[in-house]
């Protein structure tokens, strides 16, 4: 594995922190001005100013620093860089060594770095909070049941797929990309996640009847990490006579980042506000059919991905601390872009998913959506949350917009809107929000 592929910082103390590996001394503490060449800041106003909608949340004036005093920085991060995908070959999760073997070893830099790298497309994981991840042998935790998956046969998922919206995902997906930023240290990301968590009560209050509420216990969570501001959002069913422990994840992330300044408007429409309403309509669709699970089921809406799987990682590592069973995760991560030209298509990343997991995928599709997947890789050195749940030794996969050189190329800057172009499409969105209800109840049928 290409381990000594880690980027050039900028400043000679930088590189000097990542040869010292875990060592982490005062000397690796960069200056800001000599590795993150931001200015001006403070900079809030882009013109779209901050704009709240109807939004019940505390309003935050434009001359408020939505949490940028507060940032710091020069705070040191435990990070493992992704490997160059391409060089590595077909690698894929089977939960073994290997794996984690495949990141780079940990090395210590700041957060000024951590936009450096990500800018320049040096995607990490950040394991300051579970040094225990330094390790190359894998924690003994990482143990699980490997799950197989019978051929899809659901009586149910067609009955709650003519259930699914797109007006309704219109308009949560307006509101949520209103946030001036969903990045996961500022406040206005902060708030949206509380606004994704009021809306997940709203309709599990309106929606959840009477006998799911028997049978299922609901348990909404909003999911606080130590080392930043926004929350993960997690929306449990757990059958109270449940025959299994084993539970099914149907996952998205929450937060969105400019690259240029991570204080800057993102609207964040794709990345992954598309996810995000994905898998809200899909549990929307779900209460509303009346669906009981068999056994757990869960929807996850992960803050900090932006920050290096930050939220996932927490709550994966917790779930492998903790001895749980996981049937299967499913991550979506930008579900609406359909480039122009091209056929529109479901793309099956393969970078450290489950294969077998990414066979019961593809099969999902075949069944249940009128256009056929496609098989694609990260090219180089990125990722998202559902390798988390590799690393914790889980089986996940992804579903994605298209093949990598189809994606929406207007990610991490101001131009991630909904508007931006017809290819931004929400009929795309609606076969993923099918596909999302297909592996939800699927693998929660039994
Ligand atoms: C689907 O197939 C599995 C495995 O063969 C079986 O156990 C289950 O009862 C079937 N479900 C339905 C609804 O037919
Ligand atoms: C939730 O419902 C309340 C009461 O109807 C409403 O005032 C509020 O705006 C709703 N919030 C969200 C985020 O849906």
């Amino acid at each position: 594995m290409p381990t000594g592929s880690l980027f050039t910082l900028g400043n000679p103390l930088g590189r000097l922190c990542i040869g010292l590996g875990l060592t982490l001394s005062s000397l690796c503490k960069v200056p800001v001005s000599a590795t993150m060449p931001l200015s001006p800041y403070p900079r809030i106003q882009d013109g779209a100013g901050i704009r709240w909608d109807s939004v019940q949340t505390p309003l935050i004036s434009p001359e408020h620093d939505n949490g940028l005093a507060e940032f710091d920085f020069d705070a040191p991060r435990l990070v493992r860089f992704f490997p160059s995908w391409s060089d590595s070959g077909q690698l894929v999760g089977d939960g073994s060594d290997s794996l984690l073997n495949s990141l780079s070893e940990a090395v210590w830099i700041t957060e000024a770095d951590k936009l450096e790298a990500t800018r320049t497309g040096h995607g990490y994981i950040d394991i300051t909070e579970h040094p225990e991840w330094t390790s190359a042998s894998p924690p003994s935790y990482r143990q699980h049941t490997r799950h197989v998956y019978h051929p899809p046969n659901s009586t149910m998922v067609p009955n709650i797929l003519p259930l699914l919206s797109s007006d309704e995902q219109k308009a949560n997906l307006k509101t949520f990309t209103s946030f001036h930023t969903r990045f996961y240290n500022s406040d206005t990301g902060h708030a949206s996640s509380r606004w994704l968590y009021k809306r997940i009560l709203n309709y599990t209050n309106e929606y959840a009847s009477e006998s799911l509420k028997d049978a299922v216990d609901i348990e909404l969570l909003l999911w606080k990490h130590s080392a930043f501001k926004q929350e993960s959002v997690v929306v449990r069913l757990s059958p109270k006579s449940s025959v299994t422990d084993s539970i099914t994840i149907v996952g998205a992330h929450c937060d969105s980042m400019n690259y240029a300044h991570p204080f800057d408007r993102s609207p964040g429409a794709d990345d992954d506000g598309s996810g995000t309403i994905t898998i809200l309509e899909a549990y929307r669709g779900i209460l509303r059919s009346g669906y009981i699970p068999s056994s757990p089921l869960e929807f996850h809406f992960y803050a900090a991905e932006e920050g290096g799987l930050l939220g996932s990682t927490d709550i994966s590592k917790t779930y492998a601390k903790e001895g749980k069973d996981v049937r299967g995760m499913i991550e979506f991560d930008m579900t609406a872009w359909v480039k122009a030209g091209e056929p529109e298509r479901i793309g099956v990343f393969v970078n450290l998913a489950d294969p077998l997991l990414s066979e019961y995928l593809k099969s999902l599709i075949d069944k249940y959506l009128d256009i056929p997947w496609v098989q694609t890789r990260y090219p180089g050195k990125a990722g998202s949350d559902y390798m988390s749940w590799t690393l914790a030794g889980y089986q996940s996969c992804h579903a994605v917009e298209g093949p990598w050189g189809s994606m929406n190329p207007n990610p991490h800057t101001t131009s991630d809107r909904i508007d931006i172009s017809p290819e931004f499409s929400f009929d795309h969105i609606l076969r993923f929000t099918k596909l999302a209800v297909a592996f939800a109840v699927e693998l929660s049928e039994y």
